[in-house]
């Protein structure tokens, strides 16, 4: 998905700038705009892996509101960038004149993006810079013409030749007739930029310096580049509109997510993916699928998660950077940093926390959790346990509401159970403890020590049966530990008493 051309630009370009200070208020969030995410990523990560495909010598993102969130953001997800700050927001050419201020004297080709149009690709940039190397001109705008284009700055013609854009709210009504868009992203000669922006007012009607206004000059020669072979402003028009859309608040990020993830879905099913229902199923771009894997309604599949042939994969299924093997089937489950082998089944109903290796042919029941737990080949969870910290072997079979009980409040511990045990049915097994090959754990047990290979561990109270019983207590019900001692094993409470 974010693949670059093998046509990119020939040495790339000088620098990219993505313009990423303005305000988005309309997103009514605490968070920065650029933060917010699109199939999984913040949308600034899209502009500045667009931006990268083309190689260029600078990347430079323009911060300012909220730059606190987006420089930490950059600083983690893409330290190589250079972030400049513009503090007061006075307009798009204002903000390119921030960047070109601390680039020093530039010279070729400048890309101006913005952080907020998350389709944008690296395809259609490179195609942008080709169309603009072919056409000669001192700026090139990627154009495109649309069904409603109320807002927008318009892209003004005589013939092929682009003389001007004029901002939607500076517009007369014959221009916003006109329904070919300026996008916003264009490539301009270095030297012709640093000259248009340095030429700039704010006389318009939102008092704002506007980048467009540097294309105007340079269609109508009031600016020049340092190769006088370069003149004029082509225009590059996509045919894919969502490339050019920029998201200013919630409704547009709902559509460019639907859309991104549709994109998505598409491709994997031409590559030989089952998707029972499209609308209800969401796959981030990192994903890999095998042919033949078969997706229910309802799944969620994100990170770098793999899923290999043959394998069923939902109904409401979450898996989030996780590896599943051929013929797999997951149910109704959520999982993270999960390791399936081949033929695994889970759930339905199962919950598989970071951790949690599966070997071929075992099997997780409903309620069933686990959490750094290697489970090996054959081995059976049917339902109702917890398994937090524990290596369990080959063909063992843990019985319904087993807990290896890990943490004693302060650290946590492992347990290893052997090849072939057999853990009964509400067995608590106290970590650290390791139970040998083919130990049998009787129901209801808490082991709190090793148990050798082969051996049978029972470790809980004494039944008793009162024969009786009941004609003798018409009045209470509730036996007395007195008057009943029925256990060799009594409950005991420790006081701080007999501490001291
Ligand atoms: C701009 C274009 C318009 C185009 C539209 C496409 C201008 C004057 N107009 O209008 O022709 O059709 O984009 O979406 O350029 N930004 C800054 N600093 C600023 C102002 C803006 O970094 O001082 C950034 C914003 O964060 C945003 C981008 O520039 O990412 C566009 O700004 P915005 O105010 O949304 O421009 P539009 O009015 O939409
Ligand atoms: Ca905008």
């Amino acid at each position: 998905m974010t693949t670059t051309s093998d046509q990119t630009a020939p040495g790339g370009v000088t620098a990219v700038i993505v313009l990423a200070a303005g305000g988005g208020t309309r997103m009514k969030s605490k968070r920065s705009k650029l933060l917010h995410e699109v199939a999984g990523r913040p949308m600034l990560s899209w502009a500045v892996n667009a931006a990268r495909g083309l190689n260029p010598q600078h990347l430079v993102v323009v911060v300012g509101h909220l730059r606190e969130q987006v420089e930490a953001q950059l600083a983690e997800d893409a330290p190589d960038v250079l972030t400049v700050v513009q503090s007061e927001q006075k307009g798009t050419g204002h903000a390119v004149g921030c960047a070109l201020d601390s680039l020093g004297e530039l010279q070729g080709e400048v890309v101006v993006t913005y952080g907020d149009v998350p389709m944008l690709n690296s395809e259609t940039l490179a195609e942008l810079v080709r169309a603009h190397r072919a056409a000669g001109t001192l700026a090139t705008v990627l154009t495109a013409e649309v069904p409603d284009p109320t807002g927008y700055g318009r892209i003004l013609r005589n013939g092929d030749h682009v003389v001007g854009i004029v901002e939607h709210k500076d517009a007369d009504d014959a221009q916003r007739r006109i329904r070919e868009i300026n996008s916003g992203i264009y490539v301009f000669d270095a030297a012709a930029l640093r000259h248009g922006v340095s030429a700039l007012s704010n006389d318009n009607a939102q008092g704002e310096y506007y980048l467009t206004d540097v294309v105007s000059m340079a269609a109508t020669g009031a600016i020049r580049g340092d190769d006088p072979g370069l003149s004029g402003v082509a225009a590059h028009q996509t045919d894919d509109l969502w490339q050019t859309e920029g998201v200013n608040d919630r409704v547009q990020l709902s559509r460019v997510n639907v859309e991104m993830n549709r994109r998505i879905l598409e491709r994997w099913m031409r590559d030989g993916v089952t998707i029972a229902d499209p609308s209800s199923t969401w796959i981030e771009p990192d994903v890999d699928l095998a042919a033949d894997v078969t997706i229910l309604p309802g799944s969620h599949l994100n990170g770098a998660t793999s899923v290999e042939s043959g394998a069923v994969i939902g109904p409401e299924t979450t898996l989030t950077d996780c590896e599943v093997g051929e013929d797999t089937v997951i149910t109704r489950t959520e999982a993270t940093l999960a390791v399936l082998g081949d033929g695994v089944r889970v759930g339905p109903w199962a919950n598989l926390r970071p951790g949690t290796v599966l070997d071929a042919g075992t099997r997780i029941g409903a309620f069933v959790e686990t959490k750094n737990a290697h489970l090996g080949a054959g081995t059976s969870i049917p339902r109702l346990v917890y398994a937090g910290d524990v290596v369990v072997g080959r063909d063992v079979t843990i019985g319904a509401g087993a807990v290896f009980a890990n943490n004693d409040g302060k650290s946590t511990s492992t347990t290893s159970v052997g090849d072939g045990a057999f853990v009964g049915s509400n067995v608590v097994v106290v970590a650290p403890a390791d139970i040998g090959q083919d130990a049998f754990l009787a129901a209801g047990s808490v082991i709190t020590e090793d148990v050798p290979a082969e051996a049978l561990a029972v470790a809980r109270g004494r039944g008793h049966i009162s024969a009786g019983w009941a004609a003798r207590h018409q009045g209470s019900r509730v036996p007395s530990p007195d008057s009943d001692p029925r256990s060799d094993s009594r409950d005991h409470i420790s006081t701080p008493e007999e501490h001291s």
